[in-house]
């Protein structure tokens, strides 16, 4: 973990490295470094704990310049973030490799290689790799040779970036379980765990498939496979991509990506809506005759996916009848699960790169569901090709750790999902659902409405820049919005806050509330308003501070200790969609006034490529 970035080239690549990591800071990470064969042939390397600009600095007053090198940005897993920590490891100044992942039998290969005569100069688990390889390099004499040897000897996960300085002339790079991608120059070559990294300098792009290793050369590139055999991957021709590495005129990709909402749900809804209905094949030629089987629907994915994932819950259990459990991956990959029959295995994920949600899919395969559905953002992704059917979110690259414009075009795909299975099994409610086809067109305008408010939401934001905890409640499918609602806040401005379902708050949570506990309510106008507004009298009872924002049909107003923003009137069913707005911009809001790190929050990364 986390950001891998290679060359070979004519040039002096280090610009090129360093560059490719800045587009990768958004994934998040603790410390950097590079490595590059230099102009007399030696290894040369420079690490630094902290931000890429660090690194860039330091290589300003040291400058490295070589043709062949490997760079990374490390977060944290085995041994602190620190400078001895940082990748690029090296074996006896001849090896130097990166790596993503998590190698599980480290201890035992790192005695075997002590008995060896290697001497560990850091905690990780990356140096067993590079002393492994020094090992088999001198036994095998070849490069790539003495990789696939070695990695036969890796248990766990791995994306590998190898340079040596006795073999100057090449990249080397081995898959298993964390992405890697090729890009194709003239005359030189690149590689990177994301190709965002890449755009800088190439739109043609190779993503190495599971148990592959590469040999880079500037004229050339060859792929083995699991199994050994030379192998050709398709080359893919990259259109887009380039909006991502720019925050225009907004301080924060948060923020940028906030307001990109209104457009990108519209891109969520191109070409998947027909007069009054979902188009069932927007899900793949194949969906119409296997969601006719469907009899159940099983939900996986990880942190905000999650939440999204319970959203969904309510709108099929209560729109179509169709039982439906969801299970956050880390848990659910370890259980002995009772499948039920005819269940669709759905997983939600932004990146597709999940470890713990690819593992999940992996174990269900085999494991007597009808199908598996991806509903993700990003085609190129593991978990889109290791599914039956995909559903695209298509909200474009997200740059901000703290998930927003990916989470509200989950929704968006998990409600044609289900206005999808209810229309196959005829479950939908008379016109219901040329009523909320209708809806989802004017969907991406009212977001527009909502994010008008923007300068309420930041006027309530001061009322937390000085508290330590939060409460937020909801009813309903609203519970899941009062959770994501949480997870934002605490994400980005380290302000303890946790969600309750608001009918729980008697039963434990009540005890904390006092005049120094905000807590934020979401208020649609549906039909549990009455019972939340009870709930709500309870925090007012015992001097809480409410922050609720409320439908204007809702009968709530501001008053004593309670701050109500209010919200344009939308369909009950969208409600989840429109009241997640707000909550993302008052956690922006707060980080802002508190003065963290949005875009990168401390110890959190992007895509959690390891367990
Ligand atoms: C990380 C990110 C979260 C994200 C979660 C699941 O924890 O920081 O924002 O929700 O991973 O990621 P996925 O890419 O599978 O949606």
């Amino acid at each position: 973990m986390c950001g891998i970035v290679g060359a070979v080239a004519e040039r002096n690549i280090t610009a090129i490295l360093i560059e490719g990591l800045k587009r990768l800071e958004y994934r998040g990470y603790d410390s950097a470094g590079i490595a590059v064969i230099d102009n007399d042939g030696q290894l040369s390397r420079l690490r630094r704990s902290g931000k890429v600009a660090e690194l860039d600095q330091a290589q300003t007053l040291e400058p490295l310049s070589g043709r062949l090198g490997i760079a990374h940005t490390r977060w944290a897993t085995h041994g602190a973030p620190c400078e001895r920590n940082a990748h690029p490891h090296f074996s006896s100044h001849e090896l130097a490799v990166v790596h993503n992942g998590i190698i599980e039998n480290h201890q035992a290969l790192r005695e075997q290689l002590k008995d060896l005569g290697y001497l560990f100069t850091s905690d990780t688990d990356t140096e067993v790799i590079v002393h492994l390889l020094h090992h088999k390099l001198h036994e095998l004499g070849d490069l790539a040779t003495a990789l696939k040897a070695a990695v036969q000897e890796l248990h766990g996960a791995y994306g590998l970036a190898v340079i040596s300085a006795s073999q100057p002339d090449r990249l080397l790079a081995a898959r298993s379980g964390s992405p890697l991608v090729i890009g194709l120059g003239l005359g030189e070559n690149f590689l990177a765990s994301d190709p965002l990294a890449l755009r800088q300098v190439t739109d043609r792009f190779v993503y190495l498939e599971e148990g592959d290793i590469a040999e880079i050369r500037r004229e050339s590139v060859r792929i083995w496979d699991l199994n050994g055999q030379d192998v050709q991957r398709e080359t893919v021709q990259h259109q887009d991509g380039a909006e991502a590495a720019d925050k225009g005129e907004y301080r924060h990709f948060m923020l940028k990506e906030i307001h990109e909402q209104p457009k990108v749900v519209q891109r969520t809804l191109e070409g998947r809506l027909g007069d009054a209905q979902v188009l069932v094949e927007a899900f793949g030629p194949q969906a119409a005759e296997l969601f006719a089987k469907v009899r159940n629907v099983q939900i996986i994915a990880c942190g905000t996916s999650y939440h999204a994932g319970m959203v969904a819950r309510y709108w099929l259990e209560g729109l179509t009848g169709i039982p439906c459990q969801v299970e956050v991956a880390s848990e659910f990959r370890y259980r002995k699960v009772a499948v039920q029959p005819d269940s669709l295995f759905v997983t939600i994920s932004q990146s597709g790169e999940t470890a713990d949600t690819l593992a999940a899919l992996r174990n269900a395969k085999g494991a007597g569901y009808l199908a598996s559905l991806a509903i993700c953002n990003v085609a190129t992704s593991s978990l889109v090709r290791e599914s039956d059917l995909t559903l695209l979110t298509n909200a474009g690259p997200e740059i901000g750790v703290a998930s927003t414009k990916a989470f509200t075009t989950q929704l968006v795909g998990l409600l044609l999902l289900t206005l999808a299975l209810g229309q196959v099994h005829k479950r939908l409610a008379p016109g219901l659902e040329a009523e909320l086809v209708e809806e989802l067109r004017r969907l991406p305008s009212r977001l527009g409405e909502v994010l008008s408010m923007e300068k309420a939401v930041e006027k309530v934001a001061e009322l937390f820049a000085e508290k330590h905890h939060t409460l937020f409640l909801g009813r309903g499918v609203q519970y899941p919005v009062a959770m994501e609602g949480a997870l934002k806040l605490k994400e980005i401005s380290y302000i303890h806050a946790e969600a309750y379902p608001a009918g729980e708050l008697k039963h434990g949570p009540l005890a904390l509330v006092d005049s120094d506990m905000p807590v934020v309510t979401v208020a649609p106008n549906d039909e549990l308003l009455e019972k939340l507004k009870s709930n709500l009298q309870e925090v007012r009872a015992r001097g809480g501070q409410l922050i609720v924002f409320a439908a204007e049909q809702a009968g709530l107003e501001d008053g004593e200790g309670t701050h109500v923003v209010s919200m344009p009137h939308c369909h009950e069913v969208l409600a989840p969609i429109y009241y997640t707005l707000p909550l993302q911009l008052l956690s922006y809001y707060v980080a802002v006034l508190r003065g963290t790190d949005v875009d990168q929050p401390r110890n959190l990364a992007k895509s959690v490529t390891v367990e």
